[in-house]
């Protein structure tokens, strides 16, 4: 009979802000990438994977402050097997607590006669040289065949070994483009362990990609077959149709613990949080079916289930909401709560906030109870979104107003303060009444952004839910975030709008990363 004690640790590599952050339409600025960096800390992921130093200042920059900030899980660095790809890691990995250099190099015919231009020996005499160089300056290196599924596994084997015997602690075989089926991956993993020189000596990882849907799938076989880390990202984001999801393979591994005898170090209540942050930041919504965070995860709506749910939760439910971090709690909150049941209602969400983000919260939560009945805990959760991320406030939202009808355009009216306290009022006419109020923001900043993605929705059912904007805007090929919540939706896509061009602003402003690394 096994226990929590003898249950093999499976690792957990999130490359949320590297894998994910490349995918198109998911990328973060350096505030929103430090916020998710916490979170994943507080996830309790093994290694997060913070960016490619080499790829572009901003990237190091960002390695850098999320490798002093974050301490209490490894932070890797991506380069190519080439010398200057990993300087630049090793210069953005200096403060890090635990830091772990990864390299990447093709094994895949394709990739080696068409990208790479290179022998087979030439790839694995490089693979060599680049791990020895690495493990001068850092003792946890990681090395991947890049499109090691669609790779010889011979080769693969004997590239592993020979990382292996240059210093590498972990070696890492991606479906770089998600080809594999879940029973053949299986295979294939448990022939590189028991084929590959020296294995015993390192960890063996795997890195799925999801073109066929089969990521989370892969990951699982391969951790059943003997894998002992697995690369992922929280919803799953990454390039094309995405990485294998952090979340599913956690409560694969945690719902069938019978099954697989492994378990991850992930506090499992954090996931929600973890996934709304993830959400709000890249403006990227997971679908309303999507395993463990959807929002219908865990709605039953047939009668049939409900009245099974109703009389034991096992009918139907195979995990508690509760133990990934959705509340179903009943208690209601509402203008008559105070600042106790509001603080432990946040607790029992996930949510740490300091004392003047309490403050804050909490007068929001004051002035929302008095337009709603009933505060739902999906509205608390959009109340701390709102502040988690946000830049600081170049402009405040004063007033506004707008004139709209079925006959004539839309006028709208805004007046922002300032951070110098001045005041700047603007009347424009547009095509309905979010183009006006945007037109005039625009105005007033001296700025035309482009907008690049607006959307809204109701946070819960029903008429007197509050309205959530996302948008997007690009400016000069950057693009920011911005997100907003109101019981009125025209209010909800202003503060949307404000908050990213807040965002904008500020990373356009030369002192902002002095300020966020010495506040981090
Ligand atoms: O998909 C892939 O092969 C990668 C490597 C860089 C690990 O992302
Ligand atoms: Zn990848």
């Amino acid at each position: 009979m096994s226990n929590a004690e003898s249950r093999r640790l499976v690792r957990i590599f999130d490359t949320t802000l590297r894998d994910g952050e490349q995918a198109p339409g998911c990328s973060m600025n350096l505030r929103e990438k430090i916020e998710v960096a916490k979170r994943l800390e507080r996830l309790g992921v093994d290694v997060m994977e913070a960016g490619f130093p080499a790829s572009s200042p901003g990237d190091l920059e960002s390695v850098a402050a999320i490798a002093r900030i974050v301490k209490d899980c490894a932070v890797a660095g991506l380069c190519r097997s080439l010398e200057k790809d990993i300087d630049a890691a090793r210069e953005a990995l200096k403060n890090a607590a635990g830091p772990r250099i990864h390299i990447f190099l093709a094994t895949s015919p394709v990739h080696m006669e068409y990208k790479l231009k290179m022998t087979p020996e030439e790839v694995l005499e490089q693979a060599v040289s680049s791990v020895k160089y690495a493990r001068k300056f850092c003792s946890d290196v990681e090395f991947s065949a890049e499109d090691a599924f669609r790779s010889d596994p011979g080769f693969v084997c004997r590239v592993f070994g020979a990382a292996i015997a240059a210093g590498a602690s972990t070696v890492n075989f991606p479906d770089t483009v998600g080809y594999a089926m879940p029973q053949e991956f299986g295979e294939r993993i448990r022939y590189v362990r028991d084929h590959t020189p020296g294995m015993e000596n390192a960890v063996l990882s795997v890195h799925c990609h999801n073109d066929l849907g089969l990521a989370v799938a892969n990951s699982l076989a391969a951790i059943a077959a003997g894998a002992a880390q697995a690369e992922c990202t929280v919803n799953g984001i990454g390039e094309r149709a995405g990485n294998a999801s952090l979340e599913e393979i956690v409560m694969g591994l945690r719902v069938r613990r019978d099954l697989f005898d492994a378990d991850t170090r992930i506090d499992t209540t954090q996931i929600y949080a973890a996934s709304r942050l993830v959400t709000q930041v890249t403006g990227v919504k997971v679908q309303p079916n999507k395993a463990i965070v959807g929002e219908n995860a865990f709605a039953h709506e047939a009668g049939v289930h409900q009245h099974g749910v109703m009389a034991n939760r096992a009918t139907y439910e195979i995990m508690t909401p509760e133990s990934v971090g959705v509340s179903k709690n009943q208690m209601v909150l509402g203008k008559h709560s105070g600042r106790h049941a509001f603080e432990d209602r946040l607790k029992e969400l996930g949510f740490t906030v300091d004392a003047d983000a309490l403050e804050t919260l909490f007068g929001q939560f004051k002035d929302l109870a008095d337009k709603k009945k009933v505060v739902s805990d999906r509205d608390i959760e959009a109340l701390v979104m709102g502040i988690s991320a946000s830049a600081p406030e170049t402009w405040k939202l004063d007033h506004w107003a707008v004139n709209t009808g079925s006959a004539l355009g839309a006028s709208g009216t805004i007046r922002l303060v300032g951070k110098n306290g001045e005041t700047r009022k603007l009347v424009t006419l547009g095509d309905g009444p979010i183009d006006a109020i945007f037109l005039a923001i625009n105005h007033i900043i001296g700025k035309t952004p482009e907008l690049e993605l607006y959307e809204i929705g109701a946070i819960t059912g029903g008429s007197a839910s509050q309205g959530e904007t996302m948008v997007k805007i690009g400016l000069n090929g950057r693009h920011w975030n911005g997100h907003g919540v109101s019981t009125d939706v025209i209010e909800s896509s202003i503060k949307a709008y404000l908050s990213a061009i807040n965002a904008m602003e500020w990373e356009l402003s030369p002192k902002k990363n002095e300020e966020l690394i010495k506040g981090g």
